[in-house]
């Protein structure tokens, strides 16, 4: 049996009454980037991220069964209360491609809400958290479906899903710090889903804080998948693979032993590798605004003047993510208010921290997601 037929399930033997069911998924910074992928969804390097708090997707998915199951699927979206019919191309693809491990899905009309904690145009991209909590609800009502007990949700089958969704959302599933990736040196770690790897990182890893400073709330330019596709055929695309499983490796070895000044040094190294890599592409392309940089240098400035250890990463976008340590999150903050907020996009930030990954919300938390 391939890996992929473990997620396939026996036939259903019950169909479910109309009901809902509603989950909060956060959002995750990597450490080491996910860039490149070969069908479907598979990375072309394994990635490590800290699981996020504040910044997350909360998705009520009702249904009701079909009189029959029929050929097209039958579903309607609503973003933050409004229906938006845009969205549902991509979550045709989604449905599409992960049918053939939740077959329930042409037996029943969905509608599905959805909503973010954080603002619209912040430039933090949402496919994570959205397709990590749509994921989640699909894995519960399956759940229901075969007659589970409420803790027999399969956790792993979700970040499974998520991942055909969008690659990073796998990471979205579980709390603190997820593993994605086939990674020789890390035991359980799989291309088709995220594994946790809370309990080998200092305990320092697991409150660490991520202040995201909004340089550019702008549309992103260039998307992920497009730059995902310019990686085929990259100039330095099998150097820089290689070089992922090294850093991995690496970036274990100082969240193992807590070694802040080298876990700076990799995570720095990775976020402008990503960059590096969109600005070798062919077409070549630059995400980084003057602002980014400027935010960098007075970073590297205060690092060596406070002895302390906060470092930045970056995702495909302009924006700065500071990760910083619990203990030093005075002088960080005091920092971030006195020389980095002016340039911030209107001033604008967002103060996140590690968390714990997906979670059932009841369906009266979820009321405004039908509003
Ligand atoms: C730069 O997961 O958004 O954030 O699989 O095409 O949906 P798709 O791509 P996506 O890529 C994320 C890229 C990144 C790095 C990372 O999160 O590892």
């Amino acid at each position: 049996m391939s890996l992929h037929e473990a997620f396939v399930p026996q036939p259903y033997t019950q169909i479910l009454d109309q009901g809902a069911v509603a989950w909060q998924a956060p959002s995750n910074i990597a450490l080491v980037k996910y860039w490149g992928k070969k069908p479907v969804q598979i990375p072309r390097n394994p990635s490590i991220s800290l699981t996020l708090d504040a910044c997350a997707t909360r998705t009520k998915l009702t249904y009701a069964p079909r009189e029959s199951k029929k050929e097209k699927f039958e579903l309607q979206f609503f973003f933050e209360g409004k229906e938006k019919p845009d969205f549902l191309p991509k979550i045709h693809t989604f449905f599409e491609r992960i049918e053939p491990y939740v077959p329930f899905l042409k037996s029943y009309r969905f509608q599905i809400h959805s909503e973010n904690s954080f603002p619209h145009s912040s430039g933090i991209a949402s496919s994570a958290s959205s397709m990590a909590a749509m994921a989640m609800c699909l894995a519960d009502m399956e759940n229901q479906i075969k007659g589970g007990s409420a803790d027999a949700i399969d956790f792993r089958k979700a970040s499974f899903l998520a991942r055909l969704g969008s690659g990073s959302a796998c990471r979205s599933v579980a709390g603190r710090v997820v593993v994605w990736g086939q990674h020789k040196k890390t035991s359980g770690s799989s291309d088709l889903y995220g594994i946790s790897w809370e309990n080998e990182a200092d305990r320092v890893f697991h409150n660490y804080h991520d202040t995201i400073l909004l340089i550019d709330r702008g549309q992103k330019e260039v998307s992920s998948t497009l730059g995902h596709q310019l990686m085929e055929g990259h100039s330095y695309a099998e150097k820089r693979f290689a070089q992922a499983h090294l850093h991995l490796s690496q970036i274990q070895e100082a969240m193992r032993t807590a070694d802040l000044d080298r876990f700076a040094t990799l995570v720095e190294l990775e976020a402008l590798t990503l960059h590096a890599m969109m600005m070798t592409s062919t077409p070549a392309y630059l995400l980084m605004q003057p602002n980014t940089l400027a935010v960098i240098r007075k970073l590297e400035q205060f690092r060596i003047e406070s002895g302390l250890h906060p470092c930045f990463t970056l995702d495909a976008g302009a924006n700065v993510h500071l990760l910083y340590p619990e203990a030093e999150k005075l002088e960080v903050d005091e920092f971030i208010r006195s020389e980095l907020v002016e340039y911030c996009e209107n001033g604008a930030y967002i103060c996140d921290k590690v968390g714990n990954g997906a979670r059932k919300i009841s369906l009266e938390q979820s009321h405004s997601l039908t509003k």
